[in-house]
């Protein structure tokens, strides 16, 4: 039987360019990216393993050559951040809403056989109920939270129109190795682990009590490649959480500790369209993906502190 051929748009990213790590002994691996956010350095040790195309999502003929035959297509690019999507919603609503229907259209023109959509737990916004189940009457409050619904919802669509296999799954807030600490619109824990080891003091919006489903990133790339897999789950949408959630202040907290220093943090207002709590509902991913996260939040932090240290 021929290899299967696996695609990873957004995958010089920082989730991206772990899925395509875990992808490798599974298949051939291309990579689709325009390095907004991305970097070439990420992929580094893996490049002579996969093949490396720099192009834009949101340019159909010129992704949809390097789609067409694929196995499946993990769709990661995206501009990913609610502030930079109120700050710059343009941008932000072409890559995530018209480069995702681009690519799940060329997908369905080049008989991919299914496609996994990164998806966002941003879709809920502040329903006070928590876990939060897949069934939830979505509140977006951000333009981002709002774009990354309607690739949802496209990715069903095109299922049931189309005839193309999608899944979508909800990302939590995912931390680890290579997620870049470079700009005010990074991940939060990217940031915290460059104060900590610069041993500068991080500023936290809001009262730092605020929640989240801290997810670590190899666990999300696991979930991603059964997310391709599972039979009878396609035209659906899992939660990608790991079930339990973290004040931002007890995070600080843990990080201080493992790392043995005393450092206050900074308190800034409350950004707009930030949620204030948020953790996943796993049940329907371990029940139909087959799914258990395998990192504890104390083994994910030691593991992407260790590789700020080496990297910073
Ligand atoms: N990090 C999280 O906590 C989180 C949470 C929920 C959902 N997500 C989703 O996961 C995916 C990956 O996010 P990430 O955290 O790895 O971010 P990232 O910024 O590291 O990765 C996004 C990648 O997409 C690329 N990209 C952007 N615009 C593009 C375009 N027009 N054409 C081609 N490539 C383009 C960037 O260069 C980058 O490599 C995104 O779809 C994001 O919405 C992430």
């Amino acid at each position: 039987m021929p290899e299967k051929r696996y695609v990873v748009t957004g995958g010089a990213g920082f989730i991206g360019s772990s899925l395509v790590r875990t992808l490798i002994p599974h298949g051939k691996v291309s990579v689709i990216d325009n390095l907004l956010t991305g970097f070439e350095r990420n992929l580094e040790e893996v490049c002579s393993k996969i093949e490396f195309h720099r192009a834009d999502i949101r340019v159909f003929s010129a992704i949809a050559p390097l789609l067409m035959g694929a196995d499946t297509v993990f769709h990661l690019a995206a501009i990913p951040s609610v502030p930079r999507s109120i700050d710059d919603p343009v941008p932000s609503h072409e890559v995530n809403i018209d480069g995702t229907f681009n690519v799940l259209r060329a997908a369905a023109e080049g008989r991919v056989r299914r496609v996994v959509y990164a998806a966002s737990s941003s879709a809920y916004g502040d329903t006070p109920t928590l876990p939060k189940t897949e069934s939830m009457r979505p509140m977006p409050k951000s333009p981002y939270a709002v774009q990354k619904l309607v690739g949802e919802y496209y990715a069903s669509v095109f299922d049931s129109c189309f005839g193309l296999e999608t899944v979508a799954l909800r990302f939590f807030n995912v931390y680890g190795p290579r997620q870049d600490p470079s700009s005010q619109y990074s991940g939060v824990l990217s940031l915290f682990m460059k104060h900590l080891l610069a041993r500068t003091a991080p500023t936290i919006f809001g009262d730092g009590e605020q929640t989240r489903d801290f997810t670590y990133v190899e666990d999300v790339a696991e979930l991603c490649f059964k997310a391709s897999q599972a039979e009878g789950v396609s035209g659906k949408m899992f939660n990608a959480g790991n079930g339990g959630r973290f004040s931002l202040n007890l995070l600080w907290r843990l990080l201080q500790k493992i790392e043995g220093v005393e450092i206050a943090p900074r308190y800034g207002p409350p950004r707009p369209g930030d949620v204030r709590d948020s953790m996943a509902d796993t049940a329907s991913a371990i029940a139909e993906l087959r799914h258990a996260p395998r990192f504890s939040i104390e083994e994910g932090l030691r593991r992407t502190l260790e590789w700020y240290r080496q990297a910073l």
